[in-house]
């Protein structure tokens, strides 16, 4: 069975002291035990070069919050795929919702920023999913499949891409879709992604969960079918409790 990834989300939290201690807490577990599932951290940008120093050569991967679409320019304050690739990330998040709102990103910047992901050599997480608005009104499989067409770049094969649903709603908010909604959109998921490769998927493109994943939630969630990992927010900011997510 393919390993989960269980990434964890500090979005604009942490210090110097924070991530020595939380990377500190995950290396040493990482070390001493074997898990079924790989681990990743997604620090603030200027967090990025202290803890891929840490994490360099260990089984922990490290994740940028965002990048730009360019290779490099005028453009203050934005961080560029190739760099996030010399600094020592394997993965960038792109489309997260709160990109989406904060930043007035869409499917078509989500989409750039991808294509310049893979061509630096790493992974984009793609971040999709529903408002609260959305499902009530019935669209969540409708707005789903157009963040999917819309956003993958033409680059992506189904193991240079990493997808993350992680309804709008239950973001930070406590409020966890049940087995039964998440298993219909990834299933959904699964099935677009297989008619969009040519090539036979089998079920090789990683599409993660997200919203509210906690340790107490986290089996159930990351036991449903096409659930490949989980994008943790809030409960990755403590060691014992991103730990416990991924090590079951
Ligand atoms: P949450 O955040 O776990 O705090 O809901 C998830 C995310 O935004 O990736």
């Amino acid at each position: 069975m393919a390993r989960k990834l269980i990434a964890g989300n500090w979005k604009m939290n942490g210090s110097l002291s924070f991530a020595s201690e939380l990377v500190g807490g995950l290396l040493s577990r990482l070390e001493q035990n074997s898990t079924a599932a790989d681990f990743a951290v997604c620090p603030p940008a200027a967090l990025l070069g202290q803890v891929t120093g840490l994490a360099k050569g260990t089984a922990l991967a490290v994740v940028g919050q965002d990048c730009h679409a360019n290779i490099s320019g005028a453009h203050t304050g934005d961080t560029s795929a190739e760099l996030l690739k010399d600094l020592g990330c394997q993965y960038v998040l792109t489309g997260h919702s709160e990109r989406r709102t904060d930043h007035g990103e869409g499917n078509a910047d989500v989409q750039a920023k991808s294509s310049a992901a893979i061509k630096a050599g790493l992974i984009p997480i793609i971040c999709i999913g529903e408002t609260e608005g959305q499902r009530v009104s019935g669209d969540t499989l409708k707005v789903v499949e157009q963040q999917v067409r819309e956003s993958l770049p033409v680059e992506a094969t189904s193991t240079n891409v990493v997808l993350a649903y992680e309804p709008v709603w239950a973001i930070g908010t406590g409020k966890t879709a049940t087995p039964d909604d998440v298993a219909e959109v990834h299933n959904f998921i699964r099935g677009l992604l297989d008619r969009h490769f040519d090539e036979a998927t089998d079920g090789k493109l990683k599409i993660l969960y997200g919203g509210s994943v906690k340790p107490s939630n986290a089996a159930e969630l990351l036991g449903v079918s096409n659930v490949d990992g989980a994008l943790v927010g809030g409960a990755s900011l403590k060691v014992e409790d991103f730990w416990a997510i991924g090590v079951r």
